[in-house]
């Protein structure tokens, strides 16, 4: 408990999935949380929760495809709280696909919601954490940030930047207190998809078979992995992209190929 007492912490994209597990769990560690996204009625269920359970939070309506609402929410942190040490870059909406089948907005609208909004939240908050002394901005990556898959070439791009952007302020910021790193989360069954994962459970199944420790992750797993490194616990780390993945990506391809063979050898066969 209280791992970030005293702290102020703003995250996009925190009406659900893993911004809003990531508000609960940084409230419930003693910070003063900012809550965001476009689903009003959301975000104050959120915050009446946090305040619930004893917390302190506020929510802020904003889109973060807009530079304007991104320096308003910024400054509605410091006028509410009084300072800021802590930024979570999560936000994400969109739809993924091969290049020959997304449309130019829609590139422009991924890279606006999941690259530019970093650059932009880290643009209004750093003069901001400078001033109290420092702050720890994480930004939300991916595994695709690291490797690429099917049908998510804007997606795959986007959070590839999204790590090198994050190293870029670790390396330009350091200096005055600023550190940022990345977290890379494998697929997190969020309450979006838990629904969908109910009504198709061969994608657990194949999840389970395809991830080391055995199951997907949840929302609480990058929670906690954001609360160390918006922590002073990781005072020594930073420009980092953290994978949380359950193994996935530490596999090799031809390792997996087998895997895969092999269990579907055994159920052809009835063992
Ligand atoms: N879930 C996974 O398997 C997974 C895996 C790897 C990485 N990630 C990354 O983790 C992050 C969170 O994903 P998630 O699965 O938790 O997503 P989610 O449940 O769909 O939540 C997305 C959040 O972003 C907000 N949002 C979307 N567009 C916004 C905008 N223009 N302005 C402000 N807020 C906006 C949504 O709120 P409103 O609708 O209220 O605006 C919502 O709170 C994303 O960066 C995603 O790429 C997720």
């Amino acid at each position: 408990m209280n791992r970030l007492a005293n702290k102020v912490a703003v995250i996009t994209g925190s009406t659900s999935g893993i911004g809003r597990a990531t508000a609960e769990l940084f409230a419930k560690e003693g910070a003063q949380v900012v809550v965001n996204g476009r689903r009003r009625e959301l975000g104050e269920q959120v915050v009446e929760g946090i305040r619930a359970a004893g917390g302190t939070a506020s929510f802020f309506y904003g889109d973060v495809t807009k530079s304007d609402q991104i320096e308003a929410m910024i400054r509605f942190a410091v006028d509410t709280y009084g300072r800021l040490d802590i930024l979570v870059n999560n936000a994400w909406s969109g739809r993924s696909a091969a290049v020959l089948d997304l449309s130019e907005e829609e590139w422009d609208y991924l890279f606006a919601v999941l690259l530019k909004a970093s650059f932009l939240g880290a643009k209004y908050a750093i003069p901001e954490m400078i001033k109290g002394g420092g702050g720890s901005i994480i930004n939300i990556s991916s595994v695709h940030g690291l490797l690429s898959s099917h049908n998510y070439c804007a997606y795959d791009s986007a959070k590839a930047g999204v790590i090198n952007l994050s190293r870029s302020i670790a390396v330009d910021y350091g200096h005055q207190g600023i550190r940022c790193n990345a977290i890379c989360p494998g697929w997190i069954i969020t309450e979006q998809t838990e629904k969908w994962v109910k009504e198709h459970p061969e994608h657990l199944r194949s999840a389970e078979m395809l991830y080391p420790v055995g199951r997907p992750g949840y929302t609480i797993d990058i929670a906690q992995a954001a609360l160390f490194l918006a922590s002073d616990e990781s005072s020594f780390i930073t420009g980092h992209a953290l994978v949380v993945d359950g193994g996935l990506t530490i596999q090799l391809q031809d390792g997996v190929a087998s895997m895969v063979e092999r269990t579907v050898r055994q159920r052809l066969s009835g063992e």
